[in-house]
């Protein structure tokens, strides 16, 4: 089978010529790939070995919004943790989320569990194409057709952030995104090859996040250089064009620490839906455009810390004044419950901003 494309003479052609292409980005790969542990490594994809679907799948869910730099760590502990889809369909949902933290979009950790079980349910083996895939939680056509590709080198179109650049400079598209996104999608698909279309997706992002970058990309040294209309015409750089997007909005809000008397912190778990949905955290007010009404969960003697937390989510930026307040033994609040020997690395990102701020505050009035 691979000898076909390996026949292909890359030494000239255009964008145009899907078949060309492929062969040049495949061969590239073939030296290049990146090393990721969801992979399988090159001896192995030669012997035409596939990926664990498991690894595929939790890796494809990690890395929706996220970056291959900041998923390794989290999907070597998951994977040391729940070694496979029989493991982690059995595990404890709040466990799951304790790992989780620090990755957001929390409900990517709740319909993962929701998706262990159901595969775990109907035997433990994913279904090999989009349709089966994507009838699963947090599966959408994009994860579908990476986990279809990937996984059971199902000749799908993977298209993210990176293989739209390639495929915007390649063939020197100038409409803006996200307008551009159907045209992009569509030409991706010109060039995905009937043989090896998992290791052809790949080789795309491998491409557009080591050479052909958003900024300064590495003609001299891009295997589809002479290929490309974008760098014939000298605009590969500017490319893809961006329609500016609206500023985000700031939102204010305030949120309550409490530190009961043996150190415990008051801790409630959020809203299953919404932000931060299922996830621990302290009671906050509403986030909202104008200071929202105060919201405390007890009744006591609170201070308000001096600076705020910032943190900064899709839609909007937002701002927390800090709140703290001791309580004695017999404190009831309205809200979550004292929890000794709390592990902060529980708590996602904003939260455990807002956890150092109190800690900052205390240690330096302490000092
Ligand atoms: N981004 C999303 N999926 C990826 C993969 N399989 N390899 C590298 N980057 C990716």
């Amino acid at each position: 089978m691979r000898d076909s494309l390996e026949a292909i003479d890359t030494g000239s052609g255009s964008a145009g010529d899907g078949a060309v292409v492929a062969a040049a980005l495949l061969r590239w790969y073939d030296r290049a790939a990146r090393v990721l542990p969801w992979r399988t490594g090159p001896a192995a994809r030669a012997g035409g070995q596939r990926p664990d679907p498991y690894r595929v799948w939790l890796s494809e869910i990690m890395l929706q919004q996220t970056t291959v730099a900041s998923v390794r760590a989290y999907f070597h502990r998951f994977t040391t943790r729940w070694p496979d889809i029989h493991a982690l369909a059995g595990a404890d949902d709040a466990e799951v989320m304790a790992e989780w933290a620090g990755l957001g979009y929390y409900a990517r950790a709740r319909n993962l569990i929701a998706c262990a079980r159901a595969v775990a349910a109907a035997g433990g083996a994913f279904p090999t194409d989009c349709a089966g895939l994507q009838a699963l939680p947090g599966i959408g056509p994009y994860t579908a057709a990476a986990i279809a590709a990937i996984a059971f080198d199902a000749r799908e179109t993977v298209v993210d952030g990176n293989v739209e650049r390639v495929t915007a400079r390649l063939f020197a598209v100038t409409d803006p995104l996200p307008g551009a996104k159907k045209r992009l999608t569509a030409l991706a698909g010109t060039l995905t090859p009937a043989e090896r279309p998992g290791d052809f997706a790949q080789a795309m992002m491998d491409l557009g996040a080591t050479v052909c970058t958003p900024r300064a990309p590495r003609c001299a040294v891009c295997p589809l250089q002479g290929l490309c209309a974008g760098h014939a015409r000298g605009i590969a750089a500017d490319l893809p064009a961006k329609t500016p997007k609206a500023a985000k909005p700031t939102r204010l809000g305030t949120v309550y620490m409490v530190l009961r008397d043996d150190g415990a912190p008051l801790i409630e778990t959020r809203p299953p839906r919404g932000l931060l949905g299922g996830m621990p955290g302290f009671p906050t007010t509403d986030w909202t455009p104008d200071a929202p009404p105060p919201a405390p969960p007890l009744t006591a003697d609170w201070q308000l810390l001096p600076g705020e937390v910032r943190h900064t989510f899709t839609h909007f930026h937002l701002q927390l004044r800090v709140a703290l307040a001791h309580a004695g033994p017999a404190a009831a609040p309205d809200r979550g419950s004292f929890r000794p020997g709390f592990d902060p690395a529980a708590l996602p990102t904003l939260m455990r901003k807002c956890w150092d701020h109190v800690r900052a505050h205390l240690s330096a009035d302490a000092g």
